[in-house]
């Protein structure tokens, strides 16, 4: 592979992000930018969008960086026709450098999987399969308005395993309307059980404009206690490490070896490019982001022959200095180990106790942060009050 450009200049390594906006039907806590009941001539309109946009940023950048990471996200990208993804990833192989060793993951649903579409992702090089199961009860998987059963998914688990998918992540979440400890605990082992090597497992966020918002504006939802949020958390974290995984972000653990490669990079600043619907972008200090409208997006495809970035991109921010600092901390102490006091250094040409020795002071006396062996990373006790911490930082 080419590290280096023609003039020999080193390239600089990317993960790129791949928007897929299409649901079988919306959950009613969900509002990750996504729609249910899309057409298939609409979603292949969407994807050759998408080859244009790729196309772009292929004429910017794709002799300045190589690429080590794909996230195909959604939504639902295993709702699409395999041979989309498929041709998704032979552009990306026509118009970027890509590492021999790339992390090419997919986000997928229970019950969307077949062995031809698994076998066509695995053709097409993808490595990482991230199945969303959210529960094991499939009284609370009808609460979440989820599309699929407990049963789905171990069809589709196996399925994945049978085809060889060697790296497996499993979406859990707690704190769900209903649930109790023994619900979450339960559903936790069980994942433990199929030994998959990552687990995601997000506390349900209430957010605004979905169903469950509503309801509970309503009255009609009672969100679960924060005590029994933390203590579900708390429980959660303590079983995976007891069973051999690694805790290293807040919501995140892994057999050795297997983090996401591409998720740690949002969480330690470094470059990505996200092409689809919405998707956001952070490039040598500019952040950008393209629209949300989905008809727009599949149009630019069809009526424009000759896009250009402007075609796509919505807005774009150049960040201050202040704000890669604070961005800095925001991301990265999403991370267990927190992050490393020299590259800050390195990073912003000042330390850090410089730049924030008051409101480091106050949370290292409360307990909340700690510095050891030159990293500052949350105490337990901080993880939870995370937030707070972070608006003082901010
Ligand atoms: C981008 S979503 C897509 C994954 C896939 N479509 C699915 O639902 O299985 C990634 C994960 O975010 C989590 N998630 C989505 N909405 C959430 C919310 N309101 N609170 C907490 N976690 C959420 C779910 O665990 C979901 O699997
Ligand atoms: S949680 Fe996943 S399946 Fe449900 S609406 Fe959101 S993106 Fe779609």
């Amino acid at each position: 592979m080419m590290r280096t450009n023609k003039n020999d200049a080193p390239r600089k390594a990317l993960g790129l992000y791949l928007h897929i906006p299409f649901c079988i039907r919306k959950c009613n806590y969900c509002d990750f930018l996504s729609f249910s009941g899309i057409p298939q001539d609409e979603q292949k309109a969407y994807f050759r969008s998408l080859l244009h946009e790729m196309k772009v940023y292929h004429e910017i950048y794709s002799n300045k960086y190589y690429v080590d990471s794909i996230f195909i996200g959604g939504g639902t990208p295993s709702l699409a026709d395999e041979g989309l993804i498929r041709e998704l990833l032979t552009a990306v192989r026509d118009d970027f450098t890509v590492a021999p060793d790339v992390e090419i993951s997919i986000e997928t649903n229970p019950k969307t999987l077949t062995k031809n579409k698994l076998n066509t992702y695995m053709e097409a090089g993808i490595n990482r399969l991230s199945i969303g199961a959210q529960s094991f009860d499939d009284e609370l998987l009808s609460t979440l308005g989820r599309a699929h059963s407990t049963a789905d998914f171990f069809m589709n688990y196996s399925l994945a395993r049978e085809c060889g998918f060697r790296n497996i992540n499993i979406d859990l979440m707690f704190a769900i309307p209903g649930q109790t400890m023994k619900t979450w605990i339960d559903t936790l082992e069980k994942a433990i059980g199929l030994e998959p090597e990552h687990i995601s497992f997000y506390s349900l966020q209430l957010e605004e404009g979905t169903p469950f918002f509503s309801m509970s504006e309503e009255g009609s939802l009672k969100m679960v206690e924060d005590e029994l949020d933390r203590d579900m958390y708390h429980g959660g974290v303590k079983l995976l490490k007891n069973t051999g995984y690694q805790h290293y972000e807040i919501s995140n653990a892994a057999k050795e070896g297997y983090s996401c490669r591409h998720n740690l990079k949002y969480w330690s600043m470094e470059d990505y490019l996200g092409l689809g619907l919405g998707a956001h972008s952070f490039m040598d200090g500019i952040r950008f982001s393209n629209g949300t409208d989905l008809k727009g997006y599949g149009n630019i495809g069809h009526v424009d022959a000759f896009p250009t970035r402007d075609s796509f991109m919505q807005w774009e921010h150049r960040n201050t200095e202040e704000e890669s600092i604070s961005e800095y901390l925001f991301t990265g102490l999403r991370k267990i180990r927190g992050i490393d006091l020299a590259d800050f250094s390195k990073r912003f040409g000042a330390d850090l106790e410089s730049v924030y020795g008051e409101t480091l002071d106050k949370h290292l006396r409360s307990g909340l942060i700690q510095i050891e062996s030159g990293r500052l990373r949350f105490t337990k006790k901080g993880i939870d009050l995370s937030n707070t911490v972070l608006a003082d930082f901010v």
